[in-house]
């Protein structure tokens, strides 16, 4: 898949966001390495910490399918800015690799790539994963 098409995608879901509060609609989309396509919005709260950001959400549901191995993610969000993930959602990405592309991209459809790895520098990481 291409990232415009995966892109797009994210374009897509991100107007299924639920973001009263701050009125930032973001969409998730994210590639396995089999070639499905789990997508994500962030899910906002009158609490607002308990904010889901599009891309936890994207995570949470290829997970719950029984994906772990992942290729791409892109974020895309109403803004003339590369839409880039947040310091949880890098975190929670790093968890499935650092080498996973991670395409911000703005309103226009245009991004910017760099991987896990390259935007959680000196991460932590426990080695006792087991599955
Ligand atoms: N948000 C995301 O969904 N992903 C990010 O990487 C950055 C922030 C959401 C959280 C909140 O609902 C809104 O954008 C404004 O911060």
């Amino acid at each position: 898949m291409n990232p415009e098409e995966l892109i797009a995608q994210a374009q897509k879901v991100r107007e299924n966001a639920y973001a009263p509060y701050s009125g930032f609609k973001v969409g998730a989309a994210l590639l396995t390495v089999k070639g499905n396509v789990y997508t994500g919005c962030n899910i906002e709260n009158s609490s607002y910490g308990l904010t889901v950001c599009a891309e936890r959400a994207a995570v949470a549901k290829a997970i719950s399918e029984g994906e772990r191995q992942f290729e791409a993610i892109a974020i895309n969000a109403p803004t003339g800015n590369y839409c880039s993930p947040c310091g949880a959602c890098r975190q929670v990405l790093l968890e499935f690799g650092a080498g996973i592309e991670v395409y911000m991209s703005n309103d226009q459809g245009e991004y910017k790539l760099m991987n896990v790895g390259e935007l959680l520098p000196a991460a932590f990481e426990l080695k006792v994963k087991d599955e």
